[in-house]
């Protein structure tokens, strides 16, 4: 069984679908993780971003794993490489690459063959599991989205003005949306759960009850 998590960055998506695959006990794929470790690669190997088949043959070539809460490229943890503002904006240009999303489109259909899991990103429900049992679509507003990251920089030990995270989010959202294949939109059947002033365990809470009822005989 298949559940969809899409939505914008700040969200909820990630702590939502980690948290829910583990109460499930299913497979959690995080295909942010995806791209971004496609971009990672691309960097270290000397492949030009904008050669979109070079891109996709390194996005079909590489295996990526995801070992709890780690994420395993070819054996070697990227978790916090991936995550760097470097990798942020090298993903922009892989993940806008049509070939790329037909790569990946089909390494994430593999991976997921005959698992129960959780799978969250931008285009899960839309375009890569049109089937899925259940499709979620989790936003927020983008004040509340930029606080929760903004608290997640200030943890971290980074002083970010809110107001540039809020002006950096809105120009990722626009890129989501206008990406001419992939663009992140619900899946017209796709639940839209907003989360804002809900905390993850309420939204998993939300998203079990969904899912029980649905498997209701
Ligand atoms: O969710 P995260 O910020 O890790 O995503 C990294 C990048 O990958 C973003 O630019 C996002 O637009 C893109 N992405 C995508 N399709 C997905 C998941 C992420 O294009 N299914």
């Amino acid at each position: 069984m298949i559940v969809t998590l899409d939505g914008p960055a700040g969200a909820g998506k990630s702590s939502t679908a980690r948290a829910l695959a583990a109460r499930l006990g299913w497979c959690y794929m995080d295909t942010g993780a995806m791209y971004r470790a496609v971009a990672l690669v691309a960097l270290d190997r000397g492949v030009p971003l904008d050669d979109q088949v070079l891109l996709a043959e390194l996005a079909e070539g590489i295996t990526i794993e995801f070992r709890n809460g780690h994420v395993v490229i070819d054996g070697r943890d990227v978790s916090t490489e991936i995550r760097t503002e470097r990798i942020t904006q090298a993903t922009r240009p892989v993940a806008d690459a049509p070939p790329v999303r037909e790569a990946m489109k089909r390494v994430q259909r593999r991976m997921a063959e005959g698992l129960d899991v959780v799978t969250e990103g931008r285009d899960q429900g839309s375009v890569v599991f049109p089937t899925a049992a259940l499709k979620v679509f989790l936003t927020a507003s983008p004040e509340e989205r930029a606080r929760r990251r903004h608290r997640e920089e200030t943890d971290r030990g980074n002083s970010v003005p809110l107001a540039e995270i809020l002006t950096a989010q809105s120009r990722r959202d626009e890129g989501d949306r206008t990406r001419a294949v992939g663009a992140m939109k619900p899946a017209d059947d796709a639940v839209i759960v907003e989360t804002d002033g809900l905390g993850p365990e309420q939204v998993v809470d939300l998203l079990i009850a969904m899912i029980e009822e649905r498997c209701r005989p």
